[in-house]
């Protein structure tokens, strides 16, 4: 059957990626996480002004609540004297060298994060506020206000011994979010920026890189979606497969909860994530994705995909779903969700992101409240190569705000009423061929 040699090739190449051990991932290459340190100013006395820019250069994968934690380890005997934009989460102990004037932060290792929406407009810089999010590049590009995938904070650091040595670039960058890990500094260009409404160029006087990239090898965490299938065409739903993400235990009733449990109260620690608290399911997924294929048309396929969550303690704010489906590349109309197409690199143009409308539905509410969302669209039927045999109308792989969704097996996939002589046919021709690629490999 197709579908079993499509997955038995894309295990091979699953096989072949993940054992160079390095993480490509082939809808975004590109796509990394840059922290830009800019020396703007030095003022003597070993003490220096720098702004720190945080630059999301991903085209899907977003960072969401409770934000980045940006952190480093000084080289010298540093310490942050004024912070603007952002602030250190400790001040550490400041006592020993200082008298009357105590530095925002001695800490050898100052872990900074974002200061939240509506800061004192006197802390406040031009990029900052955002409470540590930062939207993917597809995302902030069709967002009304402007450069979310950005964020800035400004420092005066110095020298605690005031030898008038300047401060060095720290080392041992960090996101503080799991799945990232960062370059070491690396001397570019200096970054120029305009002032005066663009008639004035002032210059860094030495600008850093730090490139920080995702892996989800490196994230490791266990599955976090799973999909379930559904088709006009068959009376059977596929749901999704028992235990996708963890299992249910029932000896503690306490891992989930039922419909008619109240959820507890919301207990939040300050920049951090508050532990999922589940609405039961055999799958036992924060999040599902439906996929049902609705109606057929003379020329058209209606496809109708559901998201829903089941944490009673999470608002997924700028959820995308990232569809790898072969007939994308003629999907002809989208409703009530943003799509766009992911496929600049390769010659398949078979991949695409959906999205929330900002202000309507890109914000996935926590399960108790309404916490799903729809759409539906249409896609042609190529004549070529459209059929509603062995799951074509169904996804070949879908990930949930970047990690991958658990899908059922193929053989469960809702089919048609069947034809079994040519199905049989092309089982056996299928599997002559992983014969021969078996032969091949060894
Ligand atoms: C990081 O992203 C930027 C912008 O897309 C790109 O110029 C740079 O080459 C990338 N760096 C790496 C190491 O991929
Ligand atoms: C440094 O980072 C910026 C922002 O991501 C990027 O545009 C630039 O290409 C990078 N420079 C180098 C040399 O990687
Ligand atoms: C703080 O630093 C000073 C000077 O380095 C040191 O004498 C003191 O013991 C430190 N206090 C604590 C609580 O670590
Ligand atoms: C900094 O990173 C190096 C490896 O890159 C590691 O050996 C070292 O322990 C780190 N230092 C700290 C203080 O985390
Ligand atoms: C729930 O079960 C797990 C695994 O069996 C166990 O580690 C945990 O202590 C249990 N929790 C409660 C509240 O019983
Ligand atoms: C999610 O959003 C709803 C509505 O805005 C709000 O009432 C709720 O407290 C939020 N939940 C969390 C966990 O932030
Ligand atoms: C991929 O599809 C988009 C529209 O869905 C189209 O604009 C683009 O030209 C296609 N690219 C290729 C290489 O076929
Ligand atoms: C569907 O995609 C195929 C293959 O790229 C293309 O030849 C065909 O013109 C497309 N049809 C429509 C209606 O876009
Ligand atoms: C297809 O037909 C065969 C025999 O005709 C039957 O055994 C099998 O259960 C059928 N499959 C489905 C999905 O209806």
């Amino acid at each position: 059957m197709e579908i079993r040699f499509l997955v038995l090739i894309t295990s091979i190449l699953v096989i072949i990626f993940s054992s160079s051990g390095y993480a490509y991932d082939p809808v975004d290459p590109y796509g990394n996480i840059t922290i830009r340190w800019d020396v703007v100013r030095d003022v003597g006395y070993g003490k220096q002004f720098v702004k720190v820019w945080m630059i999301n250069n991903q085209l899907y994968r977003h960072i969401e609540l409770p934000g980045w934690k940006v952190s480093w380890v000084w080289v010298g005997d540093e310490v942050i004297w004024e912070i603007q934009g952002a602030e250190a989460t400790e001040q550490g102990n400041c006592s020993g060298a200082f008298k009357h004037l105590l530095p925002h932060s001695c800490e050898k290792q100052p872990v900074i994060v974002d200061l939240l929406p509506g800061a004192p407009f006197s802390k406040q810089t031009l990029d900052c506020c955002k409470g540590g999010l930062l939207s993917s590049i597809i995302q902030a590009d069709t967002q009304t206000s402007y450069n979310n995938n950005i964020a800035a904070f400004l420092m005066l650091i110095g020298t605690i011994n005031a030898s008038n040595a300047p401060p060095q670039v720290p080392h041992n960058f960090s996101l503080g979010i799991s799945g990232y890990t960062c370059s070491d500094p690396v001397l570019v260009q200096p970054t120029k920026s305009f002032e005066d409404q663009g008639r004035r160029r002032t210059q860094a006087i030495a600008t850093y890189n730090v490139t920080c990239s995702y892996s989800q090898f490196r994230a490791a965490a266990a599955p976090t979606c799973c999909v379930s299938m559904s088709a006009f065409y068959s009376k059977t739903i596929v749901p999704c497969s028992q235990c996708s993400c963890a299992c249910q235990l029932p000896q503690n009733g306490s891992s989930c909860l039922r419909p008619a449990d109240l959820p507890p109260p919301l207990q939040v620690e300050a920049n951090e994530e508050p532990r999922p608290v589940l609405q039961c399911s055999h799958h036992m997924c924060p999040i599902q994705v439906h996929w049902h294929v609705k109606q057929s048309y003379k020329q058209y396929c209606r496809v109708k995909i559901t998201l829903s969550n089941f944490n009673y303690v999470k608002n997924y704010s700028e959820w995308n779903l990232v569809v790898l489906h072969p007939n994308l590349q003629n999907l002809t109309q989208v409703f009530s969700f943003n799509y766009r197409p992911l496929n600049q690199y390769g010659n398949t143009n078979d991949t695409g992101m959906f999205y929330g409308i900002e202000h309507y539905n890109d914000i996935l509410l926590q399960a108790g409240e309404k916490g799903y969302v729809q759409t539906e669209m249409l896609l042609y039927k190529d004549p070529k190569d459209f059929t509603f045999r062995e799951g074509w109308a169904f996804p070949r792989k879908i990930s949930f705000n970047g990690q991958d969704c658990v899908l059922p097996p193929p053989d469960v996939y809702p089919r048609l009423p069947n034809s079994s002589h040519f199905s049989a046919l092309l089982s056996t021709f299928s599997m002559f061929l992983s014969f021969l690629l078996f032969l091949l490999i060894i």
